[in-house]
């Protein structure tokens, strides 16, 4: 069983670790009482940590029922020194760790504890950093239709709140030959859709050989025969380039949705948080991507509570919230991330007040989302459809090329195809619909 915390790179990490484990002859269940637990953790916030920390204590009882039982614990929280400190010392029925960069090592790993003398040892293997990018790993896709590919690993940016740049290390791009052939590969078997992946995907490429631009990446991407619609994120305002919005008012395949985190519309918070951006900057990129593709749906991150942050501060993020209109924004209340620079600044906010705050804007945040929703009711627009609706078996769930999802009445024939549905119905964060 593996469980999977956090973003798209981590679903995509999961992905792998579920292809080894296939490869070596253990079979998926969905049920945690199970020979091998695995938790592939996150840390962006300290949220996600405790988390980890609660179930710790639920698999040591799962454990002493079943004492075969091994638990692996891998992913960004690992790379943290302190919570190796804190599993060494509260949780000893850990049996193998290993980190973001390691990956390819599991099986041996597995080996080692397997068949280990000393059958009490705890395997620990975490590497700091790499420059390295293992290809060919196997991998166990969640869906046959879409899927993600990573096509850089790593952050350079080290915006002050974030912890990412530690534990994912430095920024390095696939060669693009590689991202190609994968999607070649994933197109023959069936896949129509792609999310391209990377922590900062306008940047791409920079570090290679022979550099090319994100958009050029694009451009080859697009020319592969039978792919219908490719999606990236994330993308940093500072390195999104008038080539990339230029193109995308042209693609015929990159679908109409950019995620565009804004984080503050603060220009004092936008410098503290080392964004490289100012409000007026962020705000005429919108202007310029909605005049290359105007029904372009854009969704963003904020984070409310950031260090110094003041009322005046506040409303500055949401004035630019109001203006922008983004179809969905994932607010955060800003978390101390031990060994950022931001956790050395004074000032932490009050949380009475952080919460206030975070409370008025995800309330905008949904006021306009609901208003941005309705507007496409009544349109006619393209669907992947990709599962049978959990609670209605007569209905089926797909996603528009604006990343909305739509139920509508169909059968599983109808799973990973693109169809024509008519939006009848806007309920906020999706759809009901007919086929058109
Ligand atoms: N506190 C709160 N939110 C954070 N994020 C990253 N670090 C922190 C933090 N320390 C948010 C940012 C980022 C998203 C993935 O998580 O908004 O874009
Ligand atoms: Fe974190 Fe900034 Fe890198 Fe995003 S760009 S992963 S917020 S450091």
């Amino acid at each position: 069983n593996i469980k999977t915390f956090g973003c798209q790179m981590n679903a995509r990490d999961s992905e792998k670790i579920l292809g080894i484990l296939q490869t070596i002859g253990y079979e998926e269940t969905d049920s945690e009482q199970a020979d091998l637990v695995l938790y592939n953790t996150c840390t962006v916030r300290e949220n996600a940590n405790l988390k980890v920390y609660g179930r710790l204590g639920q698999l040591k009882r799962y454990k002493s029922k079943n004492p075969d039982m091994l638990t692996i614990l891998c992913g960004c929280m690992m790379q943290e020194p302190e919570v190796i400190e804190r599993i060494k010392k509260s949780y000893r029925n850990v049996d193998i760790i290993f980190g973001t960069h390691n990956i390819f090592k599991l099986a041996e790993l597995l080996a080692m504890r397997l068949f280990d003398q000393n059958a009490k040892r705890m395997i620990i293997d975490i590497w700091k950093d790499t420059t390295e990018i293992v290809e060919e790993l196997p991998n166990s896709r969640k869906y046959s239709f879409k899927g993600g590919v990573n096509i850089m690993f790593g952050c350079n940016n080290f915006c002050s709140y974030c912890i990412v740049p530690y534990v994912r290390g430095r920024e390095r791009s696939r060669n693009p030959e590689d991202i190609i052939d994968e999607i070649k590969q994933l197109v023959a078997n069936g896949v129509v859709e792609i999310m391209l992946l990377g922590q900062n995907v306008n940047s791409y490429g920079k570090t290679l050989e022979n550099p090319i631009t994100f958009a050029q990446l694009l451009q080859r991407i697009e020319d592969i025969e039978g792919l219908k619609r490719i999606r990236f994120m994330t993308s940093h305002p500072k390195d999104l380039s008038d080539e990339l919005i230029e193109y995308l008012g042209e693609s015929k395949k990159v679908c109409k949705q950019m995620h565009l985190p804004l984080q503050s519309g603060s220009d004092r918070l936008l410098q503290k948080m080392n964004r490289h951006y100012t409000k007026e900057g962020y705000l005429e990129l919108v202007r310029k991507i909605r005049k290359a593709v105007p029904d372009i749906a854009l969704s963003t991150d904020i984070i409310v509570g950031f260090p110094g942050e003041t009322e005046e501060d506040f409303a500055q993020t949401m004035d630019v919230v109001k203006k922008v209109e983004y179809d969905s924004a994932f607010t955060f209340i800003y978390s101390k991330r031990t060994g950022t620079p931001a956790a050395a600044m004074e000032e932490q906010v009050d949380e009475a007040v952080v919460k206030e705050r975070f409370d008025r804007l995800l309330a905008k945040v949904q006021e306009i989302a609901a208003k941005k929703a309705a507007e496409d009711v009544g349109k006619v627009e393209e669907v992947l459809v990709e599962e049978i609706n959990d609670h209605d078996a007569t209905l089926v769930t797909g996603r528009t090329s604006k990343n909305y999802l739509v139920h509508f009445k169909g059968d599983k024939s109808l799973i990973g195809s693109i169809v024509d549905v008519k939006l009848c119905e806007s309920k906020g964060f999706y759809y009901i619909g007919e086929l058109a």
